[in-house]
């Protein structure tokens, strides 16, 4: 049995996946992130879409948010040279000292079957770190071709990257971000 998979069975809502990512929805999401940009990856899982990062042209910071044991565990064995946070992402992400203007959240969190409590902090964690700039967004899978949450702030929107028909099952790439006011920029 794969290791996803036995996690799986153990705490299906929390990890929402019996298949890792598949190297053509974690180059879909890689592909995103651009030049000097910090990265904060939630829920790395296995790895597979933090290889892939590692990979193409990452010039900033990645920190990694995972919270089940086992996988923290094996991405600090397995993947050596990055920054791996255990926890739930809204509890951990206020320890950091700073959070970088400019930054990609890459998050594979299964908001469809988290406990609504935890998919409630969890977005409001990340709705509030994008609406304090533009030049913060973040990239989301679903299985579904809708789009993964509804934020609170209206000033934050979805876009739809596209569809990675090369996964298990799958999968549409959205990004959020917030628009700059037109009345408010210069
Ligand atoms: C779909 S699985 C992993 C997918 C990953 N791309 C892969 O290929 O293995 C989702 C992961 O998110 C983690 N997770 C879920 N909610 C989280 C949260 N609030 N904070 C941190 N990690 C979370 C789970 O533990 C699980 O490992």
């Amino acid at each position: 049995m794969t290791g996803i998979l036995r996690r799986f069975l153990d705490n299906p809502g929390m990890i929402g996946a019996i298949a890792p990512s598949s190297p053509a929805l974690a180059k879909a999401m890689a592909q995103q992130i651009g030049k000097g940009v910090a990265v904060f990856e939630i829920g790395a899982g296995t790895g597979a879409i933090t290889r892939q990062i590692l990979k193409s042209a990452l010039s900033g910071p990645l920190v990694v948010f995972e919270q089940d044991h086992f996988f923290v565990e094996s991405l600090r064995r397995r993947i050596g040279q990055i920054r791996v946070v255990e926890g739930l992402f809204h509890d951990t992400v206020v320890g950091l000292d700073e959070i970088p203007d400019a930054l990609v959240i890459v998050s594979s969190v299964p908001f469809v079957s988290l406990s609504k409590i935890l998919r409630f902090k969890t977005v409001e964690a990340i709705c509030h770190i994008l609406a304090a700039s533009p030049n913060r967004c973040l990239i989301q899978y679903t299985y579904f071709d809708r789009p993964p949450f509804v934020p609170r702030q209206s000033s934050l929107h979805w876009r739809r990257l596209g569809r990675v028909w090369a996964n298990i099952p799958p999968a549409t790439v959205w990004e959020l971000r917030a628009e700059i006011d037109p009345e408010m920029d210069g």
